[in-house]
């Protein structure tokens, strides 16, 4: 399978992500916590630029001991949204917040050296 480059680790800091073309896919590959995660940058809902969108810590509600909502807070986990709709996509799953069962197309990221590539499978 082809490898494709994404980037000088020096040039990819933890937080970053990049958009890279295979023929007629695009990827997006996302620097996070020491860990690369790539999906395709088609959204499942009408097929905007998932991967290009905000990136967010995901947003959780706080409930008292009698289930009172007391408000809202950030959790660590990271999401980013489509730009097209607001579709919300975890960033370590690919899965969509609003429906867990519907995951973007996933790639495996390889380190080689100094280097770091998408396999475009
Ligand atoms: S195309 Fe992504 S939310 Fe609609």
């Amino acid at each position: 399978m082809p490898e494709i480059h994404v980037a000088k680790i020096a040039q990819f800091p933890d937080g970053e992500r990049r958009i890279v073309k295979h023929d007629d896919r695009e990827i997006g590959v996302f620097h996070w916590e020491g860990q690369f995660y790539a999906y395709e940058n088609l959204c499942l809902h009408q097929g905007g630029p998932a991967c290009e969108g905000v990136m967010m810590h995901r947003v959780e509600d706080m409930l008292g001991p009698d289930r009172t909502w007391l408000g809202q807070r950030f959790s660590k986990d990271m999401h980013f949204v489509c730009p097209w709709h607001g579709y919300e996509y975890d960033l370590k799953t690919g899965a969509c917040v609003g429906d867990r069962s519907l995951k973007l197309k996933r790639f495996d990221v390889v380190r080689r050296g100094e280097d770091i590539y998408v396999v475009a499978g």
